[in-house]
C-alpha cells in the first residue's frame, strides 16, 4: 500500500488531494428546466468516480437570487429549490462517500444576499437597531446625507455603498445585492459557527472560504477606495479592507469547531493576498490551507512556472501544510484558451482600478490546436506536483472557453456593471456537453441556462469516453496514475534544455515539460504517460510527459 492510498483515510487526507469543483447549475439538468441540479449530479457520480478524484467541491447551491451566480447566499443552511433539496444533497453526500469521494463546499462570510433574512430585518428596522448591527450601516454626508459614507467603490463598479428608503447607507465590496456583514458582531460569527456545523453534521469534509481575506474590516474612520488593486493593498496586516491581521482570530474559533469531527473538517481560502502573506491562512490552528493562484496568472514560460512551484513550495514549507495548484475555476477564462491568449491581451491580470480577474475581449482567431496542447501539458505538470490539485468541470473534456455569448444573454454581473470594460465569467459556465446531440447536448432533457456553441458536440463526453487519446482519457489516466505514484511531498528539480522543466518526486519518477513550440529530447526512463503522442524519443511542443527513472 502506497503512502498515498493510506493518507487517503487518515486525517491528513487532503494534503495531495485532486479535488473537482462543480459549479451545480452547469453540471447536470436532470428535470429538463435548465439549471443543473442535485438529482443530475447523483446520476453523473459514476462519472465523477471513473475520473480518480479524491473530492468534489460544490459552488453555492442554497437559495439565491442568483445577482452573483450564486455568491450572493439567501439562505447558509437550505438547498435552492430549483437545484434539489437537503435529502437529495444527503443522499449526493453518501453516494459520494461510497465511492471515496469527498465533499468541499462553498461558505460565503463576506456577505449575504439582499434577500437573506437578516438583511430583510435590517430593512424593516430602525437605524441604529440590532437588526442593522449585522450589517455596515452608516449615514450618508452631505446635508441632507444624500452622498455615501465614503467614496468607496465595489469590485463589480460602481458604489460600494446603496441607499436604503430611510436615508441610510449600506457597504458592499460586490454587488448591491451582496451587503457585506459587520464581523465585529458576536452574533455574527455565531450564525457561521452554525452554519459550519450545519454542513459537518451533514458529512461535509472541507469547506472553500469565499474571499477569506476580507471580513474584519477598519470602519474608523470609513474606508474610502477606488481601487482593489494588491498594488494599493497593504501588505503588513493592517490594510483597512484586506487581510487583516485580526481576521486569523475568526478561522481559529472555526478549527476548534473543525476539530471536534473525526477525521477534522478542512478549508481552503479564496485569499487574494500579497503571496508572503498566504502562509497565514493556511496554519494549522487557522484554515489550514490556502489557494495559490500563481499558474492562473502565469505566462506559458518554463522560468515563470518553476519560480512559481519554488515560491509556493517555500510558503507550504511555513506552515506545514501543502499548497494548492489550480488552472482553471469559474471566475476565469478556461486554459485551453487562456493559454494561447497572445501577449497584451492576456486572460487574467488584475485590473489596476478594480482588482479584478480582467478577462479582455478576445478579438481574432485564437489557436485552440496549441492552446489544448499547452492545456493538457499545464495540467499533467500540475498533477505532477507536490499538493494539492483543483479541477474545473469540462476541463478534462479540454473545453475551451465561449466566447462569443451575445451580451443579452450574459448572467454575470461583472459583464453588466463593468461598462463593457470586462469580459464576463459566463464563457467559463457554459453547461458541460455530455453527447454529441440533443438537447443541451445531454446536459439535460431540456434547454441550457447559457448558450451552448454547436462545437460543443465535438467535446461531448459521450465522443470521448473509452477514446484513447481524448482529453478525458488523458484525465482519467494520469489521475489514476497519480494514486500509484504519490507517496513523499518532495520535489527535486533535474537539469533540462532551456525552456523545459524537468522535475523528481520520491520513488523515482518524473515529469518534464516542453514549454516551447519546438521539439526537444526526451530524456532516458521509462515513459509513463504522455500528454501528446510520442514517438522516436522526442519530446513534442507544448508538451507533458512523466518518466520513470532508471
Ligand atoms: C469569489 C468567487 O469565486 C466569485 O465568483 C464571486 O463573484 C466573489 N468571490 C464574490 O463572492
Ligand atoms: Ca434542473
Amino acid at each position: 500500500m502506497s503512502e498515498y492510498t493510506f493518507l487517503k483515510g487518515s486525517k491528513d487526507w487532503w494534503r495531495q488531494a485532486v479535488v473537482y469543483q462543480i459549479y451545480p447549475r452547469s453540471f447536470a439538468d436532470h428535470n429538463g428546466d435548465g439549471i443543473g441540479d442535485l438529482k443530475g449530479i447523483i446520476e453523473k457520480v459514476d462519472y465523477l468516480a471513473s475520473l480518480s478524484i479524491d473530492a468534489i467541491w460544490l459552488s453555492p447551491f442554497y437559495p439565491s437570487e442568483l445577482a452573483d451566480g450564486g455568491y450572493d447566499v439567501a439562505d447558509y443552511r437550505d438547498v435552492d429549490p430549483r437545484i434539489g433539496t437537503l435529502v437529495e444533497f444527503d443522499e449526493l453526500v453518501e453516494k459520494l462517500h461510497s465511492k471515496g469521494i469527498r465533499v468541499f463546499v462553498d461558505i460565503v462570510p463576506n456577505h449575504s444576499s439582499d434577500q437573506h433574512v437578516w438583511f430583510q430585518e435590517a430593512l424593516r428596522s430602525p437605524k441604529g437597531s440590532k437588526e442593522r448591527a449585522r450589517y455596515i450601516f452608516r449615514d450618508g454626508r452631505g446635508d441632507n446625507g444624500e452622498l455615501p459614507p465614503s467614496e468607496l467603490s465595489s469590485h463589480f463598479g460602481p458604489e460600494g455603498w446603496t441607499r436604503v428608503p430611510d436615508g441610510q447607507w449600506y457597504m458592499h465590496l460586490f454587488t448591491k445585492e451582496q451587503p457585506d456583514f459587520d464581523w465585529s458582531n458576536r452574533e455574527v460569527h455565531d450564525e457561521f459557527l452554525k452554519t459550519l456545523k450545519f454542513w459537518s453534521d451533514r458529512g461535509v469534509d472541507g469547506f472553500r472560504i469565499d474571499v477569506a481575506h476580507a471580513l474584519v474590516k477598519q470602519l474608523e474612520p470609513l474606508p474610502t477606495r477606488s481601487s482593489y488593486s494588491l498594488e494599493v493593498m497593504k501588505d503588513d496586516g493592517t490594510d483597512q479592507l484586506f487581510d487583516r491581521d485580526e481576521v486569523h482570530e475568526i478561522y481559529r474559533e472555526w478549527r476548534e469547531l473543525f476539530n471536534q469531527y473525526d477525521p477534522p473538517r478542512v478549508a481552503v481560502a479564496e485569499a487574494w493576498v500579497h503571496p508572503h502573506r498566504r502562509p497565514a491562512y493556511a496554519t494549522n490552528d487557522g484554515l489550514g490551507q490556502a489557494f495559490n493562484f500563481d499558474l492562473l496568472t502565469s505566462a506559458w514560460e518554463s522560468a515563470a512556472f518553476q519560480k512559481v512551484i519554488d515560491d509556493n513550495l517555500a510558503f507550504a514549507d511555513q506552515t506545514g501544510s501543502s499548497t494548492t495548484w489550480v488552472m482553471s475555476n469559474h471566475d476565469v477564462i478556461r486554459h485551453a484558451t487562456r493559454l494561447v491568449i497572445p501577449a497584451g491581451k492576456e486572460g487574467v491580470t488584475f485590473d489596476a482600478e478594480n482588482h479584478w480577474y480582467v478577462n479582455h475581449r478576445l478579438d481574432g482567431d485564437l489557436d485552440l490546436a496549441k492552446g489544448l496542447a499547452r492545456a493538457k501539458a499545464a495540467t499533467l505538470l500540475m498533477l505532477a506536483l507536490p499538493g494539492s490539485s483543483y479541477l474545473y468541470q469540462g476541463e478534462e473534456l479540454g473545453l475551451p472557453d465561449v466566447t462569443d455569448i451575445p451580451s443579452e444573454q450574459m448572467q454575470d454581473p461583472q459583464w453588466f456593471r463593468g461598462e463593457g470594460k470586462f469580459k464576463s465569467r459566463d464563457g467559463c459556465r457554459v453547461p458541460l456537453p455530455w453527447s454529441a446531440s440533443g438537447s443541451s447536448f445531454g446536459f439535460g432533457p431540456g434547454g441550457s441556462h447559457l448558450p451552448q456553441p454547436k462545437w460543443y458536440s465535438r467535446y461531448a463526453v459521450e465522443v470521448q469516453d473509452g477514446t484513447p487519446g481524448s482529453t478525458l482519457e488523458l484525465y482519467r489516466s494520469a489521475l489514476a496514475l497519480r494514486r500509484k505514484l504519490i507517496s513523499g511531498e518532495k520535489l527535486s528539480w533535474l537539469p533540462s534544455a532551456t525552456g523545459t522543466l524537468w522535475f523528481e518526486r520520491e520513488g523515482g519518477w518524473s515529469s518534464i515539460t516542453n514549454f516551447t513550440d519546438q521539439e526537444m529530447e526526451l530524456p532516458p526512463g521509462e515513459l509513463l504517460i504522455a500528454s501528446e503522442y510520442i514517438s522516436a524519443g522526442k519530446l513534442p511542443a507544448n508538451s507533458t510527459v512523466w518518466l520513470k527513472l532508471s
